[in-house]
């Protein structure tokens, strides 16, 4: 067995990509070696037609490079429809070889989208647009002359659609075709059938909803957001073994009906009615006499796409944990956890028992059943047993978010039966789980639980502000506050990358960015374009941070070339706005959202709007710049970077006193200043003393919104505060990231006080469970805490530094896990009464720069032998911080270990002193 080995190859980030329009791929690789210090050397990629490689059509040869992640394929034009199968072969520094890896494959699908031979089609009793037409079925029969080799669909709907073969329902995934800017980018899915066929008579059968496309969405109870009419298209390519093919389409005979369901909707849920189900409707030999003729729709197909995101799964099924009998007589069963998806049941019903099933968040304070925050959303599915047999089923088309479920019409049932009777399907975007952080203090490692479910329930195909009320929208501020820390939890890349070009296909001529994307809050033609205000500081600012971000974490130049005129319309957006090119003082915003200095009656916090704004533009014409660096656009590195120095001056004349104080006396004013480099020197310090002394002051409490929580605890570590950010973290009285905990939250809640601490709720208006937002703490966790960061002057954890900042013995231990892009990176230590270890893993083909707080040059062992002598560890320096090593690849599992040095900590306490 070679000692190098190769493993998880991804294309376009994923393994078995079926389906892609993607003409250049990316691949990337990881490297095992129990050697430490091992980098690759050289690499060589072979890319073929077959999975024996017998005629590679593309061959690197051997190529000197240590790139082992976005290796773009440079071989001859790709083909649609065809599988290429690839695989690897690494060199280290060491001169020693790998066998080649395993081999991977990627399909690609329509390369061209005029190559659709099918027709959009359209249910005929399906044109009024209105959102209470029941779900349409569809269906046709067809013919195979023999047994066949491969066989696919290509599918997509104007609406939500699922697909059954010979009486199968193909594929996991769900809410297909997911929710885009449907105008300019419109995604279809692709599926293995090979298995579903067989010779001779075969039927397809279609589901045909309202979801996202002709639906209600936001909370204007507006449907029909892209179109009036539900419509789907749908290609079956069947490869013979004589190597011919075959295609059935989407055409004017297929025949349509109604089914069960008789309603559907995204917020509002789903009406079964299991008598209407016409048993055998998607197969051969179904009479569909009386069924209706379907007609030909008028969609275009240029805006079509492959699947970009990871598609939404079941990735997990939860059992309720009690049945609750509520002191005004309702029956509910607690699913332990605010989960996001459905609930399935599978029980025996007698005939036209009908079941109401409504979904909650959270109880009131006298332990009812509470839909108040949901709004209008209805989040109410309904079934009616036809009697035979068990009953299974869970809503299609629709998802709620929940913890409660209120059930009506089996008041015959025991709590046993009820138990043993309903599951929760979670569903998601289906990421793959990347990051793990845990510490000594188990109130903690439940926040970082909430964060994660947080994410995997909004995280429904976009990334949506929450998941139960009548929103569940792309809010772009959301988005931009938390994106580093779902770059830790989980593999993010295909689902920002996707969001971001809706970003930028729904942006404005003015380069405006809407509030929500995919955007259906202005999509009224006669509104957009008109340079209204209806785009706001630290909301439209995802544009830039977003792709920066994707940038950071995952190496993707591509995505920030790609994105770079997005993000530049934006910054100039923004220059035209205030009545000083370099201040942006004009326009709505939504401020330090939520903020509890806001007001009464004002979700807006008290720092300034003109403050956030500027101090946001400043920052997104730094990143602009250093986007532009790495493009290698220089005449725009110098002109953002004289823009930049422009804003910074007028901001400091602005909000900064002579003497050097911020004008502006809230946590967030200082916390953004900080963050986004906007004062330097001594006026740097004084505005970090004088943020640490409001946060004192305030007995450990933050009073920041969404806009200055994120960066919070950041800056304070940043600045010498690093004890404070800790009591910040460990505070659980209202207002702090325990308090919710401490109420027994499951997930991140929207306000601070969602639930007050005598049980009231925060205003119906705007109060959910589930708002991952503040959730962006993960992100200082990760990093600062556990001290698993990267070095940002290389991408995607090239260069890695390890630096924990320890709790000043408020914690015993911390560890953190991230299944980066070349491999997993481990930092987990433990202090006890002043004596550190430290354990790290780096993967094959990076190094980390290491920090040692409080350590001392000579007295570091590994395992009883001085550090000095470890293979693996590089250089070596002391500083006031303690030792800085760099280390090469490899487990160092043996623990590092020192003892805090007195002295190191006096210089360090002096040294905070003097910053503060
Ligand atoms: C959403 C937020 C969003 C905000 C805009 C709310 O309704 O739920 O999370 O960012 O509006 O301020």
């Amino acid at each position: 067995m070679s000692e190098l080995e190769l493993e998880q190859l991804v294309c376009e980030y994923r393994t078995e990509l079926l389906g892609t329009d993607c003409v250049i791929p990316r691949f990337g690789w990881k490297i095992r070696s129990e050697k430490r210090n091992t980098r690759q050397q050289a690499y060589r990629i072979q890319v073929a037609d077959a999975a024996d490689f017998s005629r590679p059509i593309w061959d690197t040869g051997r190529t000197e490079s240590d790139y082992s992640i976005q290796v773009e394929y440079e071989g001859p034009a790709l083909l649609s429809r065809t599988r290429y199968y690839y695989r690897v072969q690494v060199w280290d520094q060491f001169g020693r070889q790998s066998q080649w890896s395993a081999a991977e494959w990627w399909e690609t699908a329509f390369l061209d989208s005029r190559e659709w031979q099918a027709s959009w089609i359209t249910p005929s009793d399906d044109t009024t647009g209105t959102v209470s037409l029941p779900v349409s079925m569809l269906r046709r029969t067809f013919r195979l002359k023999t047994a066949v080799t491969s066989a696919r669909i290509y599918a997509t709907a104007a609406g939500l659609y699922e697909i059954y073969l010979n009486g199968s329902r193909v594929g996991e995934e769900w809410l297909t075709p997911g929710w885009t800017s449907y105008q300019h980018r419109h995604q279809y899915q692709t599926y293995d059938v090979t298995e579903y066929l067989c010779e001779g008579s075969n039927a397809l059968g279609i589901q045909l909803a309202d979801g996202w496309y002709t639906g209600r969405l936001g909370w204007d109870k507006q449907s029909g957001h892209y179109g009036k009419q539900r419509a789907v298209l749908l290609e079956l390519h069947v490869r013979y073994e004589d190597g011919s093919e075959e295609t059935v389409c989407t055409d004017a005979s297929w025949k349509a009906a109604e089914g069960p369901i008789l309603f559907s909707g995204i917020y509002d849920g789903e009406l079964y009615d299991a008598r209407k189900e016409q048993p055998g409707w998607s197969e051969d030999g179904f009479d569909d006499l009386d069924w209706q003729e379907t007609i030909v729709a008028k969609l275009p197909y240029s805006q079509l796409v492959a699947q970009e995101n990871w598609p939404v799964r079941v990735t997990e099924i939860l059992t309720p944990q009690q049945v609750i009998h509520t002191p005004s007589g309702d029956t509910l069963l607690d699913m332990g956890q605010n989960m996001v998806g459905r609930v399935r049941l599978n029980l025996h019903l007698s005939a036209g028992t009908h079941l109401i099933l409504q979904h909650a968040e959270v109880l009131d304070r006298e332990g009812n059943f509470y839909t108040g925050n949901l709004r209008s959303a209805k989040q109410r599915v309904e079934y009616i047993a036809k009697g035979a047999g068990v009953a299974n089923f869970a809503s299609f088309f629709s998802f709620q978010g929940f913890r409660y479920v209120k059930i009506e019409g089996l008041s015959e049932l025991n709590d046993t039966q009820l138990l043993q009777g309903f599951t929760g399907e979670v569903m998601h975007s289906a990421m793959e789980p990347t990051g793990q952080f845990q510490c000594s203090d188990e109130r903690i490692n439940q926040l970082q639980r909430n964060i994660v479910w947080g994410q995997r329930g909004n995280f429904i195909d976009v990334p949506t502000d929450c998941p139960q009320r009548d929103e569940r929208l792309g809010w772009t501020g959301d988005a931009q506050v938390f994106i580093r820390t779902a770059a830790f939890n989980y593999q993010v890349a295909p689902f920002f990358g996707k969001w971001l070009r809706d970003l930028e296909a729904d942006q404005r001529l003015d380069g405006s960015v809407p509030f929500v994307i995919p955007n259906i809050l202005d999509n009224n033609a006669a509104n957009a374009n008109e340079g209204q205000t209806n785009t706001s500081a630290a909301w439209g600012d995802a544009a830039v941070i977003c792709p920066w971000t994707q940038y950071l974490c995952y190496g993707d130049e591509r995505l920030l070339g790609e994105q770079y005129d997005s993000m530049k319309a934006w910054v100039e957006y923004i220059r035209r706005q205030g009545d000083n090119e370099y201040l942006w003082n004009t326009g709505f915003h939504f401020g330090d959202w939520l903020a509890l200095d806001a007001k009464e009656n004002s979700y807006i916090g008290a720092t300034p709007l003109e403050l956030i704004a500027t101090s946001f533009y400043a920052n997104s014409v730094r990143i602009l710049r250093d986007a532009a660096v790495v493009l290698g656009k220089s005449p725009e590195v110098r002109h953002y970077s004289d823009m930049l120095n422009r804003i910074v001056e007028a901001f400091r004349r602005e909000f900064v006193t002579p003497a050097g104080r911020l004008a502006a006396p809230t946590q967030t004013a200082h916390v953004l200043t900080l963050m986004f480099g906007l004062v330097e020197g001594q006026d740097r310090e004084r505005t970090a003393r004088e943020l640490n002394d409001l946060v004192v002051n305030n007995k450990y409490h933050l009073t920041t919104g969404f806009v200055g929580t994120p960066y919070l605890c950041l800056v304070l570590s940043d600045h010498g505060y690093h004890d404070t950010a800790v009591q910040l973290l460990l505070q659980d009285n209202y207002p702090s990231w325990l308090y919710s905990v401490s109420q027994g939250a499951t997930t991140i809640w929207e306000h601070w006080d969602g639930i007050k601490p005598d049980g009231t709720f925060w205003s119906d208006d705007m109060n959910s469970y589930n708002h991952y937002a503040y959730g962006a703490i993960g992100d200082w966790m990760y990093r600062y805490l556990a001290g698993l960061d990267m070095d940002e002057t290389e991408t995607a954890y090239k260069m890695i530094r390890i630096y924990p900042r320890f709790a000043g013995g408020r914690l015993t231990s911390a560890s953190a896990r991230l299944e980066s892009p070349y491999g997993a990176i481990e930092s987990s230590w433990t202090e006890e009464e002043g004596r550190r270890t430290l354990e790290v893993q780096i993967p094959v083909n990076t190094t980390a720069r290491i920090t040692l707080s409080g350590a001392k040059l000579g007295r570091l062992t590994e395992s009883g032998n001085p550090l000095t002598d470890v293979e693996g560890i590089g250089a070596m320096e002391e500083s006031v911080e303690g030792v800085q090593l760099t280390a090469g690849s490899g487990t160092y599992r043996s623990l590092i270990r020192w003892r805090v040095q007195k002295c190191s900590l006096l210089v360090r306490l002096a040294s905070m002193k003097r910053i503060g």
